[in-house]
C-alpha cells in the first residue's frame, strides 16, 4: 500500500493500481472456472484496460477538472504556457492534502489583504474626522470674533482691534493648517522628488538656531550645538526638506519647553555611511504611552496644551515623513521631567 502512502498520488497511477487490483482478481477467478492458460491472460488485459480508462476517465473528469477550476480561481490567470506546464505536471503530482493547504494558504492572503484594506479604510476615516475637527477650531473663532465685530463690538474701541487680531490669529492658524496639509499630501503623493546635494549638517542647524533665536530668545531658552560635535560632518540628502525637519524640531523644543531651558543639536558619526542628528531638550517630556503614536498626523501627546500653543499636529508626520523619503529612520525618546531627543540618521555625504 505504499503507492497510497505516498503523498503524490497521480490519477494515473491511482486508475493503473485500482485497475490492477480488479484484474488481477477477475483472472484469478477465471483460473478456477478455466484451465487455459490464455483466458485468464486475457480477461486480465481486458479488464486491466476497462477498468483503468472508466477509472481514469472518471478522476479527470468529476474530480481533477474541478480542482483545476478552483485553481484557476484561485490564481485568476489566463491559461499561459507556465500555468499549462503547471496543470499538466506539477497539479498531478499533488495529493488532495496539498490542494487543500493551497487552497486555505489563499484564504489566509485573500484575508490579509481585506484585512489591510480595512485599516486604511480606518485611517482614511479619521484622518477625514481629524481634519474636520481639526478645521473646525479655527473657523469657528474667526467666525465667532467677526459676528460680534458685526454685532457691534466694531465700534467698541476697546475692543475692536483685539478682536480683529484675534480672528487674524485664527486665519494663520487655517494657513498654516492648509500649508501643512498641502506639504504632507505633496510628500505622500511622491510628486516632490528628494534632491540630494552634500554639505556639512552643522551649518544647516546653526542656520536654523539663527532663524528661531527671536522666538528661544522669548522663553529664555539657549540653542547650541552639543559640545564635542562641532566638528563639521558632511551629509548627502535634501538641504531644504532636511532643513524643515529641523525647524520642526527644534520649534516644537522651543514651543514645548520650559522658560529658561537648553536646546542642543548633537551630530554623531554613526558608521562608514551614517550621521546620525539629535535634538535634545530638558522640556516636560512626553508620557511613555503617547510615544508610539507622536509621529502621527494630528495626534498630540496634552491637546489643550499644544492647541493653545498652536501647532497644527502635522509637524512631526512630516518630519517622518521626510525622514523616510530619504531611506532612513527617526525615532524619539523623552522622560516626563526630564526631556525629549528626537533623533534621525542621514546618509553620510562623500568628502
Ligand atoms: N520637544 C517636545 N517636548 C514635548 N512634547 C513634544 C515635543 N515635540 C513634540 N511634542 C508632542 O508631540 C505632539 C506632536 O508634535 P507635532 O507633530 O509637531 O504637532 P504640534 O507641534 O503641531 O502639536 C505635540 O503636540 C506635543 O504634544
Ligand atoms: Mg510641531
Amino acid at each position: 500500500m505504499s503507492v497510497f502512502d505516498s503523498k503524490n498520488v497521480s490519477p494515473r497511477i491511482l486508475s493503473a493500481f485500482t485497475a490492477f487490483i480488479i484484474s488481477t482478481v477477475n483472472a484469478l477467478f477465471s483460473l478456477l472456472l478455466d484451465a487455459n492458460w490464455y483466458t485468464p491472460v486475457l480477461v486480465f488485459v481486458i479488464t486491466f484496460i476497462i477498468t483503468f480508462y472508466l477509472y481514469y476517465y472518471t478522476l479527470q473528469r468529476f474530480i481533477y477538472r474541478k480542482i483545476k477550476l478552483i485553481y484557476k480561481f484561485i490564481y485568476q490567470t489566463k491559461a499561459t504556457r507556465k500555468e499549462e506546464f503547471f496543470y499538466n505536471s506539477i497539479l498531478p503530482q499533488k495529493s488532495i492534502e496539498q490542494v487543500s493547504e493551497d487552497v486555505q494558504k489563499w484564504a489566509a492572503q485573500r484575508r490579509q489583504e481585506i484585512e489591510i484594506l480595512r485599516a486604511n479604510e480606518q485611517f482614511r476615516k479619521e484622518f477625514l474626522m481629524n481634519l474636520a475637527h481639526e478645521l473646525r477650531t479655527p473657523i469657528f473663532t474667526v467666525q465667532g470674533y467677526i459676528d460680534t465685530l458685526l454685532g457691534g463690538a466694531m465700534n467698541d474701541a476697546t475692543v475692536n482691534k483685539k478682536f480683529l487680531s484675534n480672528a487674524s490669529k485664527g486665519m494663520d492658524r487655517l494657513v498654516r493648517l492648509v500649508d501643512d496639509l498641502g506639504e504632507i499630501s505633496k510628500l505622500e503623493s511622491g510628486r516632490i522628488p528628494i534632491i540630494q546635494e552634500t554639505f556639512v549638517i552643522q551649518d544647516l542647524v546653526s542656520d536654523v538656531f539663527e532663524e528661531l533665536s527671536l522666538a528661544a530668545s522669548e522663553k529664555h531658552i539657549s540653542l547650541s550645538l552639543k559640545k564635542g560635535t562641532e566638528g563639521a560632518l558632511q551629509v548627502y540628502a535634501d538641504k531644504p526638506k532636511i532643513k524643515q525637519v529641523l525647524v520642526n524640531l527644534i520649534e516644537n523644543a522651543i514651543k514645548y519647553g520650559n522658560e529658561n531651558g537648553m536646546i542642543t543639536a548633537g551630530c554623531y558619526l554613526m558608521d562608514d555611511k551614517h550621521i546620525y542628528v539629535e535634538i535634545s531638550d530638558d522640556g516636560p517630556g512626553i508620557a511613555e504611552e503617547h510615544l508610539p503614536r507622536i509621529f502621527e498626523r494630528f495626534y498630540r501627546a496634552d491637546r489643550s496644551r499644544s492647541r493653545t500653543i498652536g501647532g497644527t499636529g502635522l509637524g512631526l508626520a512630516i518630519v517622518k515623513h521626510i525622514v523616510e523619503a530619504h531611506g532612513q529612520t527617526v525615532n524619539v525618546r523623552s522622560k516626563p521631567g526630564v526631556g525629549s531627543s528626537f533623533g534621525f540618521t542621514l546618509e553620510r555625504g562623500k568628502e
